[in-house]
């Protein structure tokens, strides 16, 4: 799949590249010849079940500013940044201004801490940020408010960024994947009444698989490909946001 993508020299940080999108654009990136760096919420990378080695790994909690600051202090000049870290807080948290403040702080506020952070560093070629954004950043999403606010924030983030970060050569750009079998989605995946409807408006009519965001990835951190595409969102979908 990656065959035609060539990062050999490229520096990059996936975070949240321990699993599911994360780990499937860390492993694309690695492919095509990258030195790829990954974050995860646990101790040591033997700790996953996937194999990460060949991968630099640091364990980072994204609701800690600290942890993100101690991330940025040790990455040195980068290519590519990926701001793909996340998580939905659910009931009853997800309804009290705690739960809600926290899923800002990791899906958002720790988004823009890094993209500030590196951004210097992104300066050595033409660099590259895709943030992950989601359904949620155009629809609503009942169950888990903070997510979809702060997935809506990322959204105008990336618009924001591709403007501020231009005269530095940095583009910005996200992808929203549509409804994708990972860690995140067990609960809906294993929910008919909450899984049926989903893939009844997916045109595709299935789920998506993480390996198929990765491309996207690719395509938006190539200045070859995207040189001229910044301050962008591009839906990864199966068709669910054009119906
Ligand atoms: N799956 C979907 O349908 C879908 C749709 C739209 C957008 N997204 C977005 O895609 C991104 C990746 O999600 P995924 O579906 O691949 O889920 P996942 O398999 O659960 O992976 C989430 C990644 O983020 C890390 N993470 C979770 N909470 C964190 C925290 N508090 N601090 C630091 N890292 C944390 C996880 O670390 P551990 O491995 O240690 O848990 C993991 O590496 C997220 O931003 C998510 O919102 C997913």
């Amino acid at each position: 799949m990656t065959a035609s993508f060539d990062y050999s020299g490229y520096r990059v940080l996936v975070t949240g590249g321990s699993n599911g999108i994360g780990l499937a654009i860390a492993r694309a990136f690695r492919e095509a010849g990258a030195k790829v760096a990954i974050t995860g919420t646990r101790a040591d990378a033997r700790d996953y079940g996937e194999d990460l080695a060949g991968f630099a790994y640091r364990r980072v909690q994204m609701e800690e500013a600290g942890e993100v600051d101690g991330l940025i202090a040790a990455t040195g000049a980068l290519d590519v940044l990926v701001n793909n870290a996340g998580t939905a807080i659910r009931a009853p948290d997800a309804f009290t201004p705690e739960g809600f403040a926290r899923n800002i702080e990791i899906n958002l506020n720790s988004v823009y801490r890094l993209c500030l952070g590196l951004r210097e560093r992104l300066t050595a070629r033409p660099g590259s940020i895709v943030n992950i954004a989601s359904m949620t950043s155009y629809v609503s999403s009942p169950r888990v408010p903070g997510y979809g606010a702060s997935k809506a924030a990322i959204l105008q983030l990336t618009k924001t960024l591709g403007a501020l970060y231009a005269p530095d050569r940095i583009r910005v750009n996200a992808i929203a994947p549509g409804w994708v079998e990972t860690n995140l989605t067990t609960g809906v995946q294993a929910a008919p009444e909450l899984s049926d409807p989903i893939v009844a408006r997916t045109p595709m009519d299935r789920w998506g698989k993480p390996e198929e965001m990765a491309g996207t990835a690719l395509y938006l951190a190539s200045d070859q490909l995207a040189g001229f595409v910044t301050g962008v969102t591009i839906p990864v979908d199966g068709g669910f946001s054009s119906n």
